[in-house]
Order: C-alpha cells, then structure tokens, then sequence
C-alpha cells in the first residue's frame, strides 16, 4: 500500500461512530436484512427472483448464469427482454401513464415534466426517426447532449431498437468524441446547438462539426436537438434537425425483446493506460441489478417518491440511475442541466424544496462544495421532504458524512427546526465496470458509519485481499476484490477482450481486481480508501495519469511528464504535472497556461492540471519507470518518502530547487 493510503488509513480508524436506522424508518423500509439471509443461502435463486421481480420478459429465461466461458459472464441468456418496454411502455399499460417520469428543470428557470405516457410517445417518435436513418439492431449511436431529456430519450431510443448507445460527456473535447466515434464506429451522432453553464451559452454542436471535419469516420448522420438556440453551422450531407425528424415521427413503435446478452451501451473510462477503455454492458443483467439496487439503496416507494440523481448522463451514475433505474422501476425524478451555484448558491436547495425530492443521490464533491459555502444556505430553505441521501464518486470523509447528515438531512423546514431522526446517508461503491451499486448500506437495515460504504448489497460478494490475494480483517487494509459474477457486471472492452482478461481478472487468479485500495474493519464494514493504480479520481471521474501526460507529451515544448493526483479538500483529487521543456518558450509566454489549455482541448477542461510545475529532471527507478510515489508527496506538500531506489538520487533535491526559484 502506498503512504497515502497508510495515512487514510489512520485517520478512519478512529472513526468510531454508527446510526441505527430509527423504528419509523424501518417500519415501511424496503429492504429487508431476510435478503442478506436469502441471498446468502442461494446466490443465484436470489438474482433469479429479482430478475422476475423488476423486469417484464418477453421470452423468460431458463438458465440463471453460465460462467462456463469466465471471465466473459452470460446471464438470463436466452430470455428475451427490452429495455425501453420495461421502462416506459408497461407503466403505461399498467395504468400509470399519468404518472410524471422526469421534471425537467433548465439553467434558465425553464421547466418541462414528462408523464410516463408522454416519454413513451417521445421514444417512440426517436426510435422511429432513428430507424428511419437505417439504424438496426447493433448499429452504434454516439450521444454528446447536455442534461436535458432528449437525452434519456435518445438513450431508450436506442435501447428499444437494440441500437448500442456510446454517451460522451459533453464536457469532452472534439478529439475525445472523435476518438470514441471511431472506436465505436458509430453511425449517428445525436447533439445539441449548446446548452446553459452560469447563464451564458455553452456550445457542442461545433465540438461535433471539429470532430467530423476529417474524413474516414463512420457517422452517416448528425441529430441537432435545438437547446440554446445559437447559431450553428450546418452540414447539408449529415446534419438533421430534431424537431424536424423526431417531433414529426410516428408514436406507434412496437417494442421486441432482445437477448439478454444483447449490448445496451458501451461507456468508455480512463483506465491506467492512455487509451480510454470501452465498458460493455449487455441487457438482461445489467438492468435487473441497476433495478433491485435502486429499489432497495434508495429504499424506493415508486408511487410517493421523488428521486433526484445530481450526475450527468456522461458517467455511469447518470446510466443506471438517471435513465434505467429509476424509469424501470416507475419512480418520478428530477433532471436539472445547470450548475448548482446559478443564479445563486441555493439553486440545488431551491429546487429540492419545489419539487418535493425526497431522495437525493450526489457526490462528496458537492457536498464539500456546499460546506465551503455554508451551512446558512441550505438552512434558509425547506428540506423537509428528503428521507433518504446518497453518495457516490469517492471515498466520502466523515466530516463531510456527518455535515450531509446534520445539515442537510435533519432539515426540517427553513426556521432552523430540526428532524427527530436525521435521514440516513447511504454511501454507495460501484464502478463504470460494474453496472451498479455493489457495497453500500440498506437504510432500513443497517447501523450506519461515516465515512463507510460498508457491506456488498444482497447477491454481491466482494472481498479485501493482500498482495498474495489472501483475506484480511481487523482493521487491516488491502485491495478490493469481487469474488463472484453479478448480473450487472461488464461483459467486456470493446475491441480488445484480451485487455478485459489482463486489466480485471489477471492481478488475482479467479477475482475481480477493482483497482480500489479499502479496509474491511472488526465488524467486517469496508471502508474504501481510493485507487491503487494510475487512475486518479477528480471530482468523482475517474482520469488516467497517463492519458494527461501523453496529451503533454504531445506538446512541441514538452520532453517528458509525469502526473500525479495530489489531495485536494474540495474535489478530492486534483491534478498535477511535472514536465521537463524540450525548448525554450518565446519570451514572455507563460508554459503553465499554455500547457493547461492544451490539455483541456485535447482531453476536455476537468483533465487541466491544477498544477504544472516545470522541472529539470523525473524521479525514475533504475528500469526507468517514474516512481510517482515521490512526486505526490511534492505535489501534497509532504516530505519526500523513501528515495533510495532512484538511479539518481540527486533527483528530487534539483526538483525541490527549481521550485523554490
Ligand atoms: C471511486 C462511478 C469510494 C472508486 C460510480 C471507483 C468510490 C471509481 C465510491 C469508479 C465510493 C466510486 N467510495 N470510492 N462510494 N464510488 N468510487 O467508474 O475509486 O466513474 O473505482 O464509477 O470511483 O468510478 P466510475
């Protein structure tokens, strides 16, 4: 374990704290501690049943899991089911058309609610404009909108016609989408003029016209949704506008079953290499465990709950718990495409209370964000609705825990009057590669602590492991392993299965490595520590180290760079750049400026180093390799750990002087 994790490590173990859920709580609760039991006694007749419970098939299934080719896992295999069916269509048969799917809320103070009934009509009318672009079963769809819902219904679209959906955060820049379009090989790209950031105008169509401007892609057409209504420049050959093919299509579309193995989505993610990995997700087992956990995390009561999921539609967050989840279990949720802090600071406050949202799912970032702005701002208003509150991204600090908890979750209505029992906070652990929530509390069961994920969800078993891949306890920290298949976990890598086997299923014989350092206390609660590898987590997304330095490296001033994820208190991680100049910069041009804007062209504006620090050499070992280690504890103010190993140990003195000149 590296020292950072060491020192995390001390800090939680004084963590002493733990709030059993209150009487009234349990009374209604959904999740019950008998599923543990259930669970526990037949693994796979639970998944059996929940896939029952939470879908409607078209074709049922026979066999439950087939790990016969592992580590490539097949579930519910030859029952049929559609994903769009499941969350739209079947609500509406079963009489609750009416009931609002999405209210949707925009920057400006625009609003819209969607009725179960009214997105079904919508997906309808894009599945068939879609069709009607010769898109087919299998065929691949890039998604670069803002958080508005033409995004959830492009999403469904695609999943009603068996179309494999490829979201791109539309923070990303133009070489980002390209690079997915072309590794997808997707047909179509669905975009927007722009979206709303703090008031102003913020664009992506011209990142989707930069992106194609090269010939050799594969993308036949460009859907336009019109948001912002700037000017935007038109391709006659590819670019369509929504409302003229979309609003315009039929609403009769008729829904089959797809296998359940069949793709859903691929969602691509930093891994520790440079190149951004293509999670694949199939059907059947990701939406029966996308389902369950939502039911049960959030302790969902569908018919008087409103669920408010704060993560854009770029991540796995906004996947399995803005677009599937909560639609497939008929819950009403809140979208809101702005930031928190326009036109002020209680926006996200403002919105809780209008809209009623009584289960809230964000992420320590913006937990921590709020607590910098103070507690009087969500005080002012009426939070009385929340019951339930999640988190999800990262480790989540006790303090920001028992902040979230106090603040938040005992407000009782703007006059300072607080809740008898606080809502419980459910941490929740899961990755892009798993699907859905894998450790995290039920509230209605288990005793919670601050700052812990706690225990697998029924049906999942994860484990800490050494470096021999032996269980540790009592305190003692580890790697964080999945020991069995589950029904939500990815299926693979686009295009390059051979890196699925060596990245998750090669560290240790028969386990999935999650890359995720953790500790598993005397009562057996995990407490997650971070990752372990090269992947550093910036405001909850995940970014490689080398990735941003291969972006650096590809800048003519650069020679060398190594980048690390140095702590920060607002966003958890952030990131900072060591390079060595290959040239001398023109007189008067400030490199670190330069530097920054050329990563956030290339890679997009989270990935900007928060620091670069020019250097004149890299700590490297003797084979070569830049021992990161050292250069965190520079980045973190620290003093340097053991430099022993280094092949010239004059390294890190020349660093710590060029940065006091
Ligand atoms: C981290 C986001 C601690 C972890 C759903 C993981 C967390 C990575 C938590 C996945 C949590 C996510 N506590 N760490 N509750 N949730 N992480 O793929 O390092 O964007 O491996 O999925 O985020 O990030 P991803």
């Amino acid at each position: 374990m590296s020292d950072t994790h060491t020192s995390t490590l001390d800090n939680l173990s004084h963590e002493t704290r733990a709030f059993a859920p209150s009487v009234e709580f349990v009374a209604t609760a959904v999740g019950k501690a008998e599923q543990y039991e259930a669970a526990k006694a037949d693994r796979l007749g639970y998944w059996e049943d929940q896939a029952r419970k939470v879908l409607t098939w078209d074709t049922d299934f026979t066999e439950v899991l087939d790990w016969s080719q592992a580590p490539v896992a097949k579930w519910f295999a030859d029952g049929k089911v559609n994903a769009a069916y499941n969350a739209l269509d079947r609500h509406v048969e079963n009489g609750l058309g009416d009931r609002v799917a999405i209210h949707f809320e925009g920057e400006p103070g625009d609003t819209r609610s969607y009725t179960y009934s009214q997105l079904t009509d919508a997906v309808k009318q894009a599945a068939n404009a879609f069709e009607s672009f010769g898109i087919a079963k299998g065929d691949r769809v890039a998604i670069y909108l803002p958080m508005i819902p033409e995004a959830v219904i492009t999403m469904l679209a695609c999943a009603r016609i068996g179309a494999i959906h490829s979201v791109v955060f539309g923070g990303f820049s133009a070489d980002a989408l390209r690079s997915r379009v072309d590794d997808a090989e997707a047909k179509l790209v669905v975009t927007a003029d722009g979206t709303w950031r703090r008031g102003k105008p913020s664009s992506l169509k011209p990142a989707v016209d930069e992106a194609l401007a090269k010939d050799g892609h594969t993308v036949q057409n460009v859907l336009v949704v019109k948001r912002n209504g700037q000017d935007v420049n038109w391709n006659e050959k590819l670019d369509k506008w929504w409302g003229d093919v979309v609003d315009t299509a039929s609403t009769e579309h008729t829904a089959v079953g797809h296998e359940a193995e069949h793709p859903l989505f691929v969602l691509y993610t930093s891994g520790t290499t440079g190149k951004p990995k293509g999670i694949i997700h199939t059907t059947g087992g990701y939406l029966v465990q996308a389902a369950a956990t939502h039911r049960d995390t959030f302790d969902l009561h569908p018919e008087s709950d409103v669920f408010w999921c704060t993560a854009d539609i770029g991540w796995v967050t906004g996947h399995t718990y803005v677009t599937y989840a909560p639609l497939i279990n008929g819950a009403t949720q809140v979208m809101y495409e702005g930031t928190p802090d326009f036109p002020n600071q209680g926006r996200w406050w403002e919105i809780i209370a209008n809209y009623g949202v009584t289960v809230l799912y964000t992420a320590p970032t913006a937990i921590r964000t709020f607590m910098k702005w103070g507690r009087a701002i969500p005080d002012s208003y009426d939070l009385s609705s929340l019951r339930v509150l999640g988190s999800v991204g990262e480790p989540i600090n006790p303090e920001a825990w028992m902040w979230y908890r106090e603040v938040i979750g005992s407000n009782n209505g703007p006059n300072g009057e607080k809740k008898e029992h606080p809502t419980p906070i459910v941490d929740t652990w899961w990755q892009t590669e798993t699907g859905a929530h894998m450790i995290a509390p039920l509230p209605g069961v288990t005793s919670t602590k601050p700052g812990s994920a706690q225990c697998p969800v029924p049906g999942i078993t994860v484990d800490v492991v050494d470096d021999m891949g032996v269980s540790v306890g009592n305190g003692e920290g580890g790697f964080l392993v999945i020991r069995d298949p589950w029904p939500g976990m990815l299926r693979g890598i686009w295009g390059d299965m051979n890196r699925y086997q060596e990245t998750y299923w090669s560290r240790f014989e028969g386990m999935y490595f999650a890359g995720d350092g953790a500790k598993k206390d005397t009562d057996g609660d995990i407490w997650l520590l971070g990752r372990v590898d090269d992947v550093m987590n910036v405001s909850g997304h995940r970014l490689s180290t080398t990735e941003i330095e291969s972006s650096l490296v590809a800048h003519p001033y650069v020679a060398e760079a190594a980048v690390v994820g140095a702590k920060d208190e607002t966003t958890g991680e952030a990131v900072v750049a060591f390079v060595i100049l290959q040239v001398e910069p023109e007189e008067g041009e400030d490199v670190v400026a330069t530097l920054r804007a050329h990563v956030g062209k290339d890679i997009g504006p989270i990935a900007k180093p928060r620091h670069i620090l020019v250097v004149p050499e890299l700590p490297k070992t003797r084979s070569g390799k830049i021992m990161r280690r050292l250069l965190k504890d520079v980045a973190e103010g620290r003093e340097v750990g053991d430099a022993t190993t280094l092949a010239d140990n004059t390294v890190m003195t020349q660093i710590a002087d060029s940065m006091h000149k």
